[in-house]
């Protein structure tokens, strides 16, 4: 035996670390049929991982006080040894965050992937969801540029359309009447440490149900229930480990060039990525004409301004969101795999994209009375994707499944 089969040993009597290895990586049986789509939950942690590493070195030099954490930020920018880099990587990171989510969340909707028996991976996937936007609005307050403190303001000051306890309630939230050095503090403190620990709970509890269950794959079909009568293995599947650890590596590659072209050659992405107005230091006194989120909560954003009540407003912002957690119940389909879907289907999930991307641009745009109108548009048809599923995937006839996973 081998000092490094003995070392093992040891260790293996003490801690499963080839056990835990087999279970979720050499002996993690994964349909074999993945594609591209499969690509965007590893990146999502490649992501995390790389928020985590460059907040840490952002913490090292940023001073959350309002009357520093401007200059501190352009310390960071001029003064710190590749400070430049870090904050470029943290802030371009953060968009790239709600790029890798959106698209892994559509996978799930062209394939079922929310789909019994994997309901909750899809409600840990949706409390993940949650959290990254609470610690991408919360990050965003840090800077203290005129975007970071208007965009706090008014997103704190829709609480108050809730009767009854709204103004105190938000109140708080802001701990102080305005958004101020207290507001600052503790979003601080939530963004650095509260929120990226649940977040990471999360991402294990996932990840941990997505393995009790096993993946879903483009076909919709279980891999589980055709199984090699004396290995127990499922016909169709092959050991994550090395198969899909190579292939997830080509998706890294090819990702850290998009990621690094972008740091290096677009860090603002022309605004969208990094707001003009959030180069000016904050200015309670001085309201910027146009007030708007950064790109990934626009299509919320816009949902908000199309309703003419703030606190139908309001909740129809927070329906449009936790809606999507009801979709393992929400759709009757036969057939999870938009492969073996009807027309109707793949109509409404069209009509879909189509509203949520317009929602999202109209969120970037002035509320005129004809950009209004269009929200509203959009957002029925966002809603009947939701609500009218039961319906339209009851009745809709699916093509049949087969058994097997087809060459
Ligand atoms: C930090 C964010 C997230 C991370 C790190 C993450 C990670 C992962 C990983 C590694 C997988 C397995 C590989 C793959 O199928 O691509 C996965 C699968 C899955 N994730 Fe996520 N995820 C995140 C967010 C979300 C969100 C927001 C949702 C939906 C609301 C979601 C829903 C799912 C579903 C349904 C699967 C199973 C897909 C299938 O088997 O077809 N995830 N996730």
């Amino acid at each position: 035996m081998s000092a490094m089969q003995k070392m093992m040993g040891w260790i293996d009597d003490r801690f499963p670390l080839t056990a835990t290895w087999k279970a979720h990586l050499s002996e993690y049986y994964a349909p074999k049929n993945f594609n591209f789509w499969y690509f965007f939950g590893s990146l999502a942690l490649l992501v995390l991982v790389n928020q985590i590493f460059t907040g840490i070195f952002l913490t090292m030099n940023y001073k959350p006080d309002t009357a520093l954490a401007f200059g501190s930020v352009e310390y960071i920018m001029r003064d710190v040894d590749w400070g430049w880099l870090i904050r470029y990587m943290h802030s371009v990171g953060a968009s790239m965050f709600f790029v890798v989510v959106y698209l892994h969340m559509f996978r799930g909707l062209i394939y079922g992937s929310y789909r019994k028996p994997r309901e909750l991976v899809w409600i840990f996937g949706m409390m993940i969801y949650l959290a990254l936007m609470a610690e991408a609005f919360m990050g965003y307050l840090l800077p203290w540029g005129q975007m970071s403190f208007w965009g706090a303001q008014v997103i704190i000051s829709l609480f108050t359309a809730i009767p009854v306890i709204g103004d105190a309630l938000s109140t708080w939230i802001r701990g102080d009447f305005v958004v101020s050095d207290a507001t600052l503090n503790r979003f601080f403190a939530f963004h650095v440490i509260a929120i990226p620990l649940v977040l990471l709970g999360l991402v294990v509890a996932h990840i941990i149900a997505l393995h009790e269950v096993g993946s879903n794959n483009p076909e919709g079909i279980e891999i589980k229930k055709v199984k090699d009568p004396v290995t127990h293995i499922p016909l169709d599947g092959i050991p994550f480990h090395p198969y899909y650890t190579v292939k997830d590596i080509v998706g890294v590659v090819v990702f850290l060039m998009v990621f690094s072209a972008i740091i290096f050659f677009a860090p603002e992405m022309g605004g969208w990525f990094l707001e003009p107005d959030n180069f000016i230091p904050a200015n309670p006194m001085k309201t910027p004409p146009h007030i708007v989120p950064l790109w990934y909560f626009t299509p919320f954003y816009a949902l908000l301004r199309a309703v003419p009540n703030k606190l139908f407003g309001v909740i129809g912002m927070g329906a449009a969101v936790l809606i999507m957690a009801f979709l393992p119940w929400l759709d009757r389909a036969k057939a999870k795999s938009i492969r073996y879907r009807g027309p109707i289907y793949k109509t409404f999930l069209t009509l879909f994209v189509i509203s949520f991307i317009g929602l999202g641009y109209l969120g970037t745009k002035e509320p005129t009375p004809v950009h209004n109108i269009f929200a509203r548009i959009f957002g029925i048809i966002y809603f009947a994707f939701f609500l009218l599923m039961p319906l339209y995937t009851s009745i809709e006839k699916t093509k049949p499944v087969p058994e097997r996973i087809p060459e």
